[in-house]
């Protein structure tokens, strides 16, 4: 007679695959939800100041917007990609998404007293890439050196976002001064669930090595100098906009 449980092997990978794509989005949309969360409080104070800051108050409610609509995003393309459906790419002016991405975060960056430096040199570079999918990755790797920078007390907390052409690839690289990765497991940090952090779920650089290896790309780390950890994403497929294409 035909059982309907599932057979005792297929059932292990089945629930890891489940365990993750639920891992993946509590970890997708944590993000944007502390944005709307910061920015939503800021937008109170704006309003409670005498006089009111109406200004302050609009700049901080279009955070909250951006921030949900990207939250809305993100279910949909992780539901996208659990569900192998194409991914929507188009060309992207990549300094553009980064700017974007970096709107999200500026609240966060200034609450935890990091300074940022932005060195875009791509000008109208593009990248045949999923919006969404592109800002996830960057997003991820900003956050993820955001939590190591809360751990410096020492000194001043910086952060870099660079985007440049390197040996003919459009690279893209997230470097902090924090702690940096201990050589020991260095090679397991894109391992889904691999966490050294309390609360965290894991499933950070597991998904941003998914979404660059789906767009043709490389995902690597490195250790800063003097401290701290670098990112890189490197694409050998891109374009410059002129005019006449659009
Ligand atoms: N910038 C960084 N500096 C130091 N260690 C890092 C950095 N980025 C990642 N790591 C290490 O890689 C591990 C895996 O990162 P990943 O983003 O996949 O998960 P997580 O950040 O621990 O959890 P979550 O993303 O759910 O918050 C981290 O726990 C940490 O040990
Ligand atoms: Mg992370």
């Amino acid at each position: 007679m035909a059982s309907s449980k599932p057979s005792p092997d297929l059932r292990p990978a089945r629930l890891n695959a489940l365990g993750e794509f639920a891992a993946s989005i509590a970890h997708e949309v944590k993000q944007p939800l502390a944005a709307v969360t910061l920015n939503a409080e800021a937008c109170m104070k704006w309003l409670d100041h005498d006089p009111p800051r109406l200004d302050q108050a609009r700049a901080a409610l279009q955070v909250v917007l951006q921030a949900s609509v990207a939250a809305s995003a993100m279910v949909r393309s992780l539901h996208g990609m659990a569900c192998q459906a194409e991914p929507e790419r188009d060309w992207l002016i990549v300094d553009d998404v980064l700017r974007d991405v970096l709107q999200l975060l500026r609240g966060e960056l200034r609450q935890h007293a990091i300074s940022l430096g932005e060195e875009f040199t791509l000008g109208n570079y593009q990248l045949f890439a999923d919006r969404v999918q592109l800002m996830q990755v960057v997003m991820n790797l900003l956050r993820n050196a955001i939590e190591a920078l809360k751990d410096v007390h020492d000194r001043p907390r910086a952060l870099a976002l660079r985007s440049a052409l390197v040996d003919d690839a459009l690279r893209i690289s997230v470097c902090d001064d924090g702690p940096g990765i201990p050589a020991s497991l260095a090679a397991r940090i894109f391992e889904p669930l691999f966490t050294t952090r309390p609360g965290g779920t894991g499933m950070g650089l597991a998904i941003c090595q998914g979404i660059v290896q789906s767009h043709g790309g490389c995902i690597w780390s490195e250790a800063g100098l003097p401290h701290g950890a670098v990112f890189h994403l490197s694409f050998k497929e891109y374009t410059l906009w002129t005019p006449s294409r659009s």
